[in-house]
């Protein structure tokens, strides 16, 4: 029962997304380790279903290995120059080995309609093509980079007609010129190209590795473009491939594709977890921040009233109706999770006796822990600083410690200033704390 309960709820809690994501364009790159991961059919199944949930889906495939296989073979060296290949005509004969068969390989996964297999009754039409062009990168720092390329031009018009069919498209890190030369690209760089030429709503890189700070070993779950840009400026040690994806990010977010996620390819469903959950389990990158503390507006009253009802319930907060809120709604603050109000406060301001009443403040209960609540007076002092007050008053019944280890002071309602004394209820019993700010 409880089982039921989880995946009802889980599937419910998805339905944002779900309608979100169906007719967007999603560009996903991964390496050619993923394919080679023994659990790759479990990334081609969810790729399908992506594909039937109405999300016009571009796959971008690199061939890393494969190629480096194919050399070890050859008794050949691999050779790189910062990290980028140098493709000689050896290594370029590899390259069209290694991207006819792994293009063969992921078309004939998408294809698989076994009955007993999560693709049993999906019908998944895949179309690869001509769709890049490309240029010798040249001569870079004395090296002769051969047949190694870069992206001159993608062919979105024929991507869109693909798409428009509902086929998944599928590319590969290769590149002509008009004279019918091959070269040789690099995935991230195909899938960033194609992202912003398709104007792709997402852009999705599933990384050898998530994207972690460095001193504390923890995950990152989001950072915008600004700081995307300071943590690679930071942190030079960071591993390669997270390096590339997100250097790959911070263009593709400035060239205004809304979010680029960085997903850990060998977490299993990672993909569905970022994607169909509100937290993710990936790195989203975008221009703006996921999360944002701001003033409220009239159309967040309904976040924040179901936000409070909870804590009516319980007494910790006194009632209040739609009506008043709309009413001091220029009082209310709110933290914003992808749609979701997740926290509130209120500063009730009496500019006359430059005091103030911190009221309504509270955190969803799956967020709290995390510094919201801090972060939320802090907004709250520099409003009131704005406003030139001088003494916030909370009024409490259950939460006067939370504000006593904020440096909060008991205080008696004589204190409270007469336009602000009717915030009152003498019912409640409330506690009055003060604190002076500077
Ligand atoms: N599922 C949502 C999306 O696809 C949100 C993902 C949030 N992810 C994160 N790492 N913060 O956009």
């Amino acid at each position: 029962m409880i089982l039921q309960n989880e995946f009802v709820n889980s599937f419910r809690a998805s339905s944002p997304y779900i309608h979100a994501h169906r007719n967007k364009t999603f560009v996903i790159s991964f390496g050619g380790e993923a394919v080679l991961a023994e659990d790759f059919d479990h990334h081609v199944h969810d790729f399908a279903l992506l594909n039937s949930l109405g999300i016009r889906l571009v796959l971008v495939h690199g061939i890393r290995p494969q190629i480096d296989q194919r050399l070890a073979k050859l008794k050949a060296p691999a050779c790189f120059h910062e990290h980028l290949r140098i493709t000689d005509d050896l290594a370029l004969q590899c390259v069209k080995e290694a991207a006819g068969l792994v293009r063969v390989e992921i078309e004939a996964l998408l294809s698989m309609g076994l009955a007993n297999s999560p693709m049993a009754g999906a019908k998944i039409k895949v179309a690869s093509g001509n769709f890049v062009t490309a240029k010798p990168l040249g001569v870079i720092d004395g090296v002769d980079y051969c047949h190694t390329g870069e992206v001159r031009r993608i062919d979105s018009d024929a991507i869109h007609q693909q798409l428009d069919q509902d086929n998944v498209v599928l590319i590969s890190p290769i590149g002509y010129s008009p004279s019918g030369e091959i070269f040789n690209l690099s995935a991230e760089q195909v899938a960033t190209a194609v992202a912003i030429a398709l104007k792709a709503e997402k852009l999705i890189l599933l990384t050898e590795q998530s994207c972690c700070n460095p001193d504390s070993g923890d995950h990152i779950q989001q950072m915008t473009t600004a700081e995307a840009e300071a943590f690679l400026l930071h942190y030079q040690e960071i591993p390669d491939a997270v390096r590339r994806a997100l250097k790959a990010a911070i263009q593709s977010c400035q060239a205004e594709i809304a979010r680029v996620h960085l997903i850990d390819r060998t977490k299993d469903g990672a993909l569905l977890l970022e994607l169909f959950t509100r937290n993710g389990i990936g790195t989203l990158i975008s221009s703006m921040p996921y999360e944002d503390l701001r003033p409220a507006a009239l159309n967040d009253i309904g976040g924040i009233l179901e936000l409070i009802k909870p804590l009516e319930q319980q007494g910790k907060l006194t009632k209040r109706s739609r009506e008043k809120i709309e009413m001091e709604i220029a009082d209310y603050n709110v933290i914003e999770r992808d749609g979701l109000v997740i926290g509130c406060a209120a500063l009730h301001a009496d500019e006359q006796s430059r005091s103030g009443v911190i009221a309504c403040l509270a955190v969803h209960p799956h967020y709290q822990g995390s510094a919201r609540g801090n972060r939320m007076l802090d907004y709250i002092y520099g409003k009131a600083r704005r406003l030139a007050l001088k003494q916030l008053f909370v009024l409490s019944t259950q939460t006067m410690h939370w504000f006593i280890e904020r440096g909060f002071l008991a205080s008696d309602i004589n204190r409270l200033p007469e336009p602000l004394k009717n915030l009152y209820n003498p019912l409640r019993n409330s506690r009055i704390l003060c604190k002076e700010i500077d």
